[in-house]
């Protein structure tokens, strides 16, 4: 939040969706239902126990802010995310520069509360606020030859320390299958445990694809296009053996370099034990319909 925060003023549910409130008038600030859709309950959601703020805002993968795991929460503070505005492009009916507040202004926000599961064997359980990707791409009109969407996050040096190196060939850039973009489990989070995103959580909007590796995630979004074609990847661009397009969480398919068998609950102390990593991440009853038919150790 920028300048005087809304949460200064107004409860928490309710700033939290202040551009749908804004463009509904003032007066439905003062609306008790409107609270139950901001904050609306998913059946998506998993019953795990969350991790804490803390640890979901400290410990964070977002390269474009350094490599270590403390870099993005020091160094994303600088990040201007006020305006906003993602470039939907490719085969769509209207393309064009959606403003982040025509985006959200119908959005049906939910909160999710989504396992994520890093290629890097950790994991954490995520209350994120967001809605379907599925309705962005309805809103955007998804032609009939569309077969993939790409995403791509904001290039700005001047904000983003790690891209005054070339650690990675910068924009980060993610890609799913149309299916996948489509189905109801992909979210765009706008926030977590009831505020607006962290800047190093990829505020100040982000893919969540709960059943896929967290690199699939991208933060930041300033691109979505349509293609027929399957995008380039920054991670399989930068290392084709050891991540593939579609990343579904395996425990069956080893990284070359660690298996991928079991992870480390962030959070869960010392004397925890390590848990065994479920296929798609436990979403295979919504999701492994997608994959019917294909070899997942080939398409991995
Ligand atoms: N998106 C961008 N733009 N840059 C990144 O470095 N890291 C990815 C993903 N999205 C990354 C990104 C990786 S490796 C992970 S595990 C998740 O973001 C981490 O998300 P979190 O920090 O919110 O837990």
């Amino acid at each position: 939040m920028r300048g005087l925060s809304w949460s200064d003023v107004t409860p928490k549910p309710q700033w939290l969706n202040r551009r749908q409130l804004m463009a509904g008038g003032a007066a439905l600030l003062a609306t008790p239902a409107l609270a139950k859709i901001e904050a609306a309950k998913s059946r998506f959601s998993t019953d795990a126990a969350p991790n804490t703020l803390s640890e979901i805002t400290t410990y964070n993968n977002f390269y474009e802010f350094g490599w270590d795991k403390g870099d993005p929460a020091r160094n994303a503070r600088l990040l201007t995310t006020d305006p906003w505005a993602v470039e939907i492009s490719g085969l769509v009916d209207r393309p064009g520069s959606y403003g982040l507040d025509d985006i959200l202004k119908d959005a049906p926000l939910e909160e999710r509360i989504y396992r994520f599961r890093c290629v890097e064997a950790w994991s954490m359980v995520i209350p994120w606020i967001g809605f379907e990707l599925a309705h962005l791409l309805n809103k955007a009109g998804v032609q009939p030859g569309a077969k993939y969407v790409a995403f791509e996050t904001l290039v700005r040096p001047e904000e983003m320390p790690g891209q005054t190196t070339r650690s990675l060939d910068w924009p980060y850039r993610e890609g799913l299958r149309l299916d996948e973009a489509m189905h109801p489990l992909t979210i765009l989070a706008t926030g977590l445990y009831g505020e607006a995103m962290p800047n190093q959580n990829g505020a100040p909007i982000r893919l969540v694809v709960p059943w896929k590796y967290g690199f699939k995630s991208i933060k930041s979004i300033v691109s979505i296009r349509l293609t027929d074609t399957q995008p380039e990847t920054t991670w399989n661009m930068q290392n084709a053996r050891e991540y593939g397009f579609y990343s579904n969480v395996n425990p069956e398919v080893s990284h070359p370099r660690w298996s991928q068998a079991s992870e480390r609950r962030v959070g869960a102390g010392i004397f925890a034990g390590r848990e065994d990593t479920v296929m798609f991440n436990g979403y295979g009853a919504e999701v492994a319909g997608l994959y019917a038919g294909m070899d997942l150790s080939k398409d991995y």
